[in-house]
């Protein structure tokens, strides 16, 4: 199906401010002005083209399902889902690594039989352990991984480090890092077929 406006799904939150500035900047100048407010749909003014504010994890599954034709996302959060979708470009934000971090002093989780590990990224975490060869379970959480192994709740974690003023906060080691991660644009296969010189008109202005 072919629509009038070009559908792009941005993430709220971490990058929320970075897609918004990238895209404002590339003369899509209606963005900044409203998004302070609490729409969700941004149309912009100049151009066929409306942007969807969604949580950062929700945006692949708009883009596979083809409710959005591109999104913005993480490296990260695309790699841990799987999303059915083409990835055109990388985008100059999101910087940020995926990381091993453990409490100060305790490196002795290294010895234990299973080691238990709080993430937001269980399979990217069950692939790097398995590649090292230690036998772990995950614990799923939703935000403020750090906490887990200062509670008892976990030995490790597996999270986002960007400055790392929150590891040094408390008082956690960044042990290795998994992954380097930034902004990726993806894109719906089925717009691609539909709309590819479109998008690709589109893409163009952005770089
Ligand atoms: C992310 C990540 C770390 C923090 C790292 O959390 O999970 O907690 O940012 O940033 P830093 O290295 O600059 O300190 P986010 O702010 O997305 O919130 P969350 O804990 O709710 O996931």
């Amino acid at each position: 199906m072919k629509n009038d406006r070009l559908r792009v799904a941005l993430p709220k939150g971490r990058m929320s401010d970075e897609s918004l500035d990238f895209f404002s900047s590339r003369d899509l100048s209606s963005l900044k002005q409203t998004a302070d407010g609490r729409e969700l749909i941004l149309h912009d003014a100049k151009h066929p083209v409306d942007f969807y504010l969604i949580r950062s994890k929700d945006v692949g599954a708009y883009v596979e399902q083809g409710a959005a034709d591109l999104g913005v996302m993480g490296l990260d959060v695309l790699l841990e889902h799987d999303f059915d979708v083409f990835i055109p470009a990388k985008l100059p934000f999101g910087d940020c690594r995926l990381s091993v971090a453990y409490p100060e002093g305790k490196l002795d989780w290294q010895k234990k039989s299973e080691i238990r590990v709080a993430t937001k990224y269980p399979k990217l975490a069950r692939e790097y352990f398995f590649r090292r060869g230690f036998n772990i379970r995950t614990i799923e959480l939703y935000g403020s991984i750090e906490i887990a192994p200062l509670t008892g709740l976990s030995d490790v974690i597996v999270d986002l480090v960007s400055t790392g003023a929150t590891l040094k906060a408390n008082h956690l080691v960044e042990e290795e890092i998994i992954l380097e991660s930034s902004a990726r644009l993806i894109m719906n296969p089925s717009s691609f077929a539909l709309q590819r010189s479109r998008l690709m008109q589109f893409i163009d202005t952005l770089f």
